[in-house]
Parts: structure tokens; sequence; C-alpha cells
């Protein structure tokens, strides 16, 4: 099962911010916290939402453990005013040819992003199939490696984070 949007923080303004976490992230807090930290999803998830309504901007989060679940929500921002995507594929951002290929289809700037730093670990861990496609990468800063994307996303999307303007 994956969950429905977690957090829709809604605004006036027709752009939003899409916030894709993929697998076993629904786990922060609790999964190996020596690597991903205490921090649970639902805290990233509310920090960027409180950072949003400042910023008078649209956000959506999504999580899922599977990888045609993170498809279709991709799809489904097609018919959306979806400007700017922060995503976190996790496992997938290793496998995924498919999810690729969607954030690909979609042609919304996207930066990805990783809690731990993945050039650090395991072999596996260090190609991805985004970052070429992706406008930025963000890897080892944990939770503010989100806030950072946002903030960037805000920047890109000509907005102000303090007037919302
Ligand atoms: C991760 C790194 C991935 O290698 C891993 O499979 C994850 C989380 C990170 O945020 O550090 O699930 O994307």
């Amino acid at each position: 099962m994956h969950r429905p949007a977690l957090i829709l923080v809604r605004s006036a303004s027709k752009t939003a911010i899409l916030v894709l976490h993929g697998p076993n992230l629904n786990l922060l807090g609790t999964r190996e916290p020596a690597v991903y930290g205490s921090t649970t999803l639902a805290q990233i998830d509310e920090r960027l939402a409180g950072l949003a309504r400042a910023a008078n901007i649209g956000l959506q989060s999504f999580q899922s453990n599977h990888e045609g679940g993170l498809i279709d929500r991709l799809h489904a921002a097609r018919d959306e005013q979806v400007a700017f995507i922060i995503v976190n594929p996790a496992a997938f951002t290793h496998t995924s040819v498919a999810i690729r290929d969607a954030l690909a289809a979609l042609a919304v700037p996207f930066v990805e992003v990783h809690l731990s730093n993945v050039h650090r670990r395991e072999a596996f861990r260090h190609h991805s199939y985004f970052s070429d496609l992706a406008e930025a990468v963000i890897a080892g800063l944990g939770p503010y490696g989100y806030e950072a994307a946002f903030n960037y996303a805000l920047a890109q999307l000509g907005r102000n984070q303090r007037t919302g303007t």
C-alpha cells in the first residue's frame, strides 16, 4: 500500500512543489539511525510544509514503497501545476529506469536528495539513474538536504521565502 499525499499546502499560487519519497523512507526515525538519523518522515514533511506556507507556495509530499506508485504519482502531476520536484528515490535510485523515464516524460526540473552520502557507502549506491537528469544532487546533509532543495526550488521559481512574492 502506498500512502496518499501526506501533506498538501494549498496556496493561491498556481505553482507547486512535489516531494517524492521512495521505499523504506516511511521507516525513517527507526531505520538504521546511524545512517539515516532520528528524524521521521513526518517531521521532514512538516518542516517543508511550514516553509511552503511561509513562502505561499503549494506543496505536496508523497511516499510509496512501490515503483508503480511513484510512477503513477508522477503521471498525475501532468495534470497539476507542479513546477518543481524534490525526489529521494531511495533504493530505486540505483535500479529504476522506469521512474527515471517518468521524470523525463514529465520534464519538470527536479533535485535528487539523499539523506546519507551515498558515495561513502557501498559501490552499488554510487550509481544513480537520476543524477544526469537532475538540476542538482544533494547527498549526506541528512534532513537539511530537503530544506536546501526546497530553498533552491523557491529561488528557481523566483519567490522570496519571507514574503512569498
Ligand atoms: C537513500 C540512499 C539509498 O542508497 C538507500 O537505498 C535509501 C536512502 C538516502 O536517502 O540516503 O533508501 O536514498
